[in-house]
């Protein structure tokens, strides 16, 4: 490969994945099963102006293991809603395209576990992903085994080979520190607020979670998201939950907790209030499914807003998969969402996605803001300030962001 007998993108690919494993001491290649790629591949032009994917393409070329397209930058149905040029929604189009020709599936998701999977059992894996929610889903929850990758994840797409360091191997997969966790976990967003109180403790550190009762596949979606942001969280354990901790004595591999951190409703409500920039106020925006949600939550959220409307001036937005919003959409849920006076955006987010308020604008630019933010996730509220500008940003449970979509008003 790297000698360039399969062609310049499986040599450009190979050239990078060496590099990545001398940087990190690997000793070896591993065989990948799958990969989660991003849609920044497309991007692969040679300093010659080749374009490699292209020529790839062209001469028929397929990924070498079972692919995703994670999240696109763009919501196919919505740009025009979402104020983004022709010309950045075309350009994503075609990177799709692309994609799909080389055999990459478009999850367009950030939970692509949750509408496509990987097409090999999960557990003791090697695979590689983009975005740190789904890696640390991945790790922690389906006992695969990836690093927190970004085009290296295409180039193992495209090589079906990845650099043995990092989360690949044993010694780094075993629990660092002990949360023992005494608060009721009343909802998903009391996942979030914990995921994100674990995550500030241990920083790139393997937190295990005991105490943890019978948990919902979307709570532990909200949870790793969480310890992901508020630390850079890759793997973490739930002792009796997740597959490498059937045990606390597994979940550490025999070792002691560098630290055993006891979790109170104390804890939980102080990082709803670390979060939240205010306690009350008039509210602009809320943003519900983050990471993308589920048909179950689609399914409660337009339940909840069942006879109601969104109040005047508040925008109301649910991110989650085009196949999920499909599903949505014949289940009438997502009339039901509409109806009321919300917006089902499917493939991307607001903290990805380019174009608003204008041609030229992202979410970030300096002359733009969300206004005040209310959101159920701990990662998009911690995204709410730099990324997305917001004035004032409120974090509660799904329950009272509706309500506040619906009445204006945090309080
Ligand atoms: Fe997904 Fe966007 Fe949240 S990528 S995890 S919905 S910030």
């Amino acid at each position: 490969m790297l000698a360039g007998e399969f062609g310049g993108l499986v040599q450009e690919s190979m050239k990078h994945l060496v590099k990545l494993g001398e940087a990190y001491n690997a000793e070896r290649m591993l065989e990948i099963k799958y990969a989660n790629s991003g849609v920044g591949f497309a991007a692969l032009v040679m300093p010659d102006g080749r374009n490699l994917i292209e020529d790839a393409v062209k001469k028929g070329f397929r990924l070498k293991v079972p692919t995703t397209l994670g999240q696109d930058l763009v919501d196919f149905d919505n740009w025009e809603l979402m104020k983004v040029p022709r010309d950045f929604t075309d350009n994503c189009r075609w990177a799709m395209g692309m994609g799909m020709k080389m055999g990459m599936v478009p999850a367009l998701a950030c939970a692509p576990y949750e509408v496509v999977g990987m097409d090999w059992h999960p557990l003791g894996t090697s695979i590689s992903s983009v975005e740190s929610s789904v890696i640390a889903y991945f790790n922690s929850v389906m006992g695969a085994r990836t690093n927190r990758d970004f085009t290296a994840s295409f180039f193992a797409a495209v090589t079906g080979k990845y650099p043995e360091f990092g989360y690949h191997l044993d010694e780094n997969r075993k629990g660092t520190h002990l949360f023992e966790v005494e608060a009721e976990l009343r909802n998903k967003t009391d996942y979030s607020a914990l995921g994100y109180y674990a995550g500030e403790i241990v920083g790139l550190d393997v937190p295990v979670f005991d105490g943890i009762k019978a948990p919902k596949m979307d709570d532990l979606k909200l949870l790793t998201a969480a310890t992901a942001v508020g630390g850079a969280v890759t793997l973490c354990h739930v002792v009796g939950v997740t597959p490498e901790a059937r045990t606390i004595e597994e979940a550490f591999c025999g070792d002691k907790p560098a630290d055993k951190i006891k979790v109170a409703r104390s804890e939980i409500e102080d990082t709803y209030a670390e979060l939240s920039t205010d306690a009350e106020g008039g509210v602009d925006f809320v943003w519900l499914g983050c990471p993308h949600a589920s048909i179950w939550e689609l399914q409660k959220i337009a339940r909840l807003l069942d006879g109601k409307k969104v109040h005047k001036g508040v925008t109301l937005w649910i991110t989650t998969s085009p196949h999920v919003k499909s599903l949505a959409e014949s289940m009438g849920h997502a009339d039901a969402i509409r109806h009321a006076g919300g917006i089902v955006i499917s493939c991307t987010c607001p903290v990805l996605s380019g174009g608003c308020p204008g041609p030229t604008y992202a979410y970030n630019h300096p002359e733009y803001s969300i206004g005040n933010f209310a959101t159920d996730s701990a990662k998009s509220a911690y995204y709410a300030k730099p990324m997305l500008r917001a004035t004032k940003v409120f974090f509660g449970n799904r329950e009272k962001c509706i309500e506040a979509a619906i009445t204006g008003r945090w309080s």
